[in-house]
């Protein structure tokens, strides 16, 4: 646990240089726009510990598998996101030495993420070993008004010389990944080329073809003033760079003003894509770096009035929801049903960029209400247009007649996980999938939906449950088999509580499903069982035989749902009385102790009670509740959220604070010694619906947003906005009351303390804290 981010408001604020931190930081100050994205790697050169990462959303290669043993079904590739381009370099030369800030005397450092506006500031005082004296400010930005954009403002002063400075400005396609299986190079040089004024280099991914161009243009001030000083062109493979060579005067600082434009084949047609870079990077010098970065403020205002959570009283914990806030925006932005959420986002290379179940069970409560309703559809739309290769999945497996079987990781729907334990039996995150679109259809009320794209998904992962589980002679119900829970440290058990009240829960869903389309459509709903050759009579007397006689364990003495056959006969140890030295486990113990152990890495039996809580009376969450929180380690970052919002609901206030604190600040205060991978971007959904579900209580029940808010023992305040079906809410819950707002023209109806109230269009309510 580290403690180095000074708190602020709005900032995320580092003074002083330790290079011990640096990867760190590098992970925290990270830039994206949706697009691309980037750690907070310097522009000048640095020969100490760095990872290097500037990505390009949705361009991937796939990485050949590495396993000891094969298996059949192993997918043959792991897909990863690539480490591209690196646009961000400026290297500085101080006649004839380079500006290093690993062989530099450092002073009056200091590193700015400023959210509020959406820009990286860093400014340092540095003395070399010549005994050359240097101020700089660099500032830069992903542009979230042309997401192909991007700039920096890099300025450096003289401070006790006169003599020559060289900026080099480059574009390095000449990258690695750090995580590649065979320390392969992913991309070709297809083109380059340097212009007086600027350059690109236009490059492709092996296998995949991807072609991504990444250029510059670049401007100089002397003193604020343009000057054309002698600019020296350098190329070599997969590198272009222009060294512009001033004489600098002592005390007049030089500015560059690097422009920089990164376009995708994604978007573009391969042939037009240097024609519409150079067209990219015309328009932003014509706008310039003072208007780029106004729009880029204006931008971010506009993010921020519907994302904001204000907290008063605590200033620590204001930066750390704004800081989330700020990286899921950063990383998503709705636009392009072709792009997801990788759980690292574009701060680093691990677990591939790919998407994950995280993005359904956790991302998808937080864009529902923070966003327009277009963002979460277009996660949505993302699972249905790999429908096709989530059923050949399933046939891979075995599983047949249309039955679809969710990759665990993927990029393209293809599997990309190679752990059988994991690709083959964590199945669970077929059921998220489907969670997902019933939480979107009760959020937005969008129920066409169901009949253009979602039945269609949901019928093809009912088809799998219903083939996946098995009829038990000996228990004369059916069984689930062979599985891993959301807990990872159990592999291959039997009815896993969890899955299998998913899988039921989704055969049920899908029937409610087909009833719903046949009345609202039902042209296109023979339409689609005509295509999908779907035999509804026998097919869901399947559904309702399972959903009758399923499988799940129960503990009479201890009135708890059994997380797996076999649980209770496992040493139980609580994790109190585990030796701090053997934490984290997943660091500190073998494999197979772990699997032999009875803790939980993360929320397993209680994420099911989270998701169907309205099944459960008070005293039987509160059993489960008290069994499983002791046993569970919260080793993945997923994990303490579901707690946090439990343990509200019990009306366990200020264990709901510590769960929440756990993942608030997680990356902030490197809390488990791995920000340097980069930060964990799902996890911060869950930090959201700590405060919003967790702290104010919110739930969607019958059609309405139900509040049953408290106020953690330190603020005085907090608020937040939801977009509810059209509605527009801000909510604010002080030690005085519960202030609802109605900032929309939609008037809405909501249930606070278990009372109902209709908030009109533009109106407000206002009602006593419980
Ligand atoms: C968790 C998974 C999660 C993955 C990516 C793992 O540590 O156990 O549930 O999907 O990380 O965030």
């Amino acid at each position: 646990m580290k403690n180095y981010i000074k708190p602020d408001e709005w900032s995320i604020i580092e003074e002083g240089f330790d290079p011990q931190h640096h990867q760190i930081s590098e992970s925290i100050f990270s830039l994206g726009n949706g697009r691309m994205g980037q750690r907070a790697n310097f522009e000048e050169a640095y020969s100490g510990q760095s990872l290097q990462g500037n990505y390009v959303a949705g361009v991937y290669y796939p990485d050949k598998t590495r396993v000891g043993w094969w298996k059949n079904g192993y997918p043959e590739y792991f897909a990863k996101v690539l480490n591209a381009a690196n646009w961000t370099i400026i290297d500085i030369n101080l006649d004839g030495e380079q500006l290093d800030l690993a062989n530099c005397v450092v002073s009056n450092f200091r590193r700015e993420l400023n959210m509020k506006q959406g820009y990286l500031k860093r400014n340092f005082s540095a003395k070399t070993a010549n005994g050359k004296a240097v101020e700089v400010e660099a500032i830069r930005f992903c542009s979230m008004v042309d997401d192909e954009a991007a700039a920096i403002k890099y300025t450096i002063t003289p401070v006790n010389f006169s003599g020559n400075i060289t900026l080099t400005p480059a574009i390095d396609g000449d990258v690695v990944n750090k995580d590649s299986n065979y320390d392969e190079k992913f991309w070709d040089e297809v083109s380059k080329a340097n212009q007086p004024d600027g350059g690109y280099v236009l490059m492709r991914t092996k296998k995949t073809g991807f072609e991504v161009a990444t250029g510059m243009k670049f401007s100089l001030l002397q003193n604020g003033q343009l000057i054309q000083p002698q600019v020296e062109a350098i190329a070599r493979e997969k590198y272009v760079a222009s060294a512009i060579t001033v004489q600098a005067q002592q005390g007049r600082s030089i500015s560059i003003i690097k422009y920089v434009a990164n376009l995708s084949s994604q978007n573009h047609k391969p042939e037009n894509l240097v024609a519409n870079l150079n067209d990219t990077l015309n328009r932003i010098v014509a706008k310039g770096f003072d208007t780029m970065l106004a729009e880029q403020a204006a931008a971010w205002a506009k993010k921020w009035e519907r994302n904001d959570i204000i907290i008063e009283g605590d200033v620590s914990a204001q930066q750390a929801i704004r800081f989330n806030i700020f990286q899921l925006n950063q990383t998503y932005t709705g636009e392009d049903d072709r792009l997801n959420i990788g759980p690292k986002g574009f701060t680093g290379e691990k677990y591939g960029g790919s998407t994950y179940w995280d993005t359904e069970a956790y991302c998808v409560p937080f864009y529902l209400a923070t966003a327009d309703q277009k963002v979460t559809r277009n996660l949505l739309l993302y699972r249905y247009k790999q429908l096709g290769k989530a059923i050949e999945n399933g046939a891979l497996l075995g599983f047949k007649d249309g039955a679809a079987l969710y990759p665990m990781v993927t990029m393209d729907g293809t599997e990309c996980h190679n752990e059988w334990e994991i690709t083959f039996e964590e199945i669970h995150r077929n059921g998220a999938i489907a969670y997902a679109i019933f939480n979107y259809v009760r959020y937005t009320a969008d129920e066409a939906y169901l009949v253009d794209y979602g039945l269609e998904v949901l019928i093809a992962i009912a088809r799998f449950w219903s083939q996946r589980v098995s009829w038990s002679q000996a228990k004369e119900q059916y069984v689930m088999l062979g599985v891993t829970g959301p807990n990872e440290y159990e592999n291959n058990i039997n009815n896993n509580w969890y899955t299998s009240t998913l899988a039921t829960w989704c055969m049920g869903y899908a029937m409610e499903v087909i009833e719903k389309v046949k009345v609202a459509d039902k042209a296109k709903y023979d339409a689609l069982a005509a295509r999908i050759n779907f035999d509804e009579a026998t097919e869901t007397s399947r559904y309702q035989h399972i959903i009758e006689k399923m499988y799940y364990g129960y503990d009479e003495k201890l009135q708890v749902f059994l997380q797996q056959d076999g649980y209770l006969d496992k040493e139980q140890i609580l994790v109190k009385d585990l030796p701090k030295a053997d934490r984290p486990l997943n660091q500190k113990w073998s494999w197979d102790r772990i699997l032999r152990s009875c803790y939980i890495k993360q929320a397993d039996v209680l994420q099911g009670i989270y998701f169907f809580e309205d099944r459960y009376d008070l005293e039987t969450i509160r059993r489960n509740f008290d069994f499983y929180e002791p046993r569970t380690v919260h080793e993945s970052s997923l994990s303490p959220c579901v707690h946090a919002i439990l343990a509200a609901k019990l009306g366990d206030e200020a264990r709901a604070y510590e769960f929440y604190l756990r993942t608030a600040r997680l990356d902030l205060d490197d809390y488990n010694n791995d920000t340097e991978d980069g930060c964990h971007i799902t996890s911060m959904a869950g930090t959201w619906m700590s405060v919003v579900e967790g702290f104010g209580g919110m739930r969607v029940r019958d059609g309405k947003l139900s509040f049953q808010p408290f106020i953690p023992a330190k603020w005085s305040s907090f608020s937040f906005h939801i977009g509810f079906c059209g509605a527009l809410l801000n909510v604010k819950v002080s030690k005085d009351g519960v202030q609802i707002k109605n900032t929309s023209d939609k008037s809405t109806t909501v249930v606070v303390y278990g009372r109902e109230q209709t908030i009109t269009a533009n109106a407000e309510i206002k009602v006593n804290i419980h």
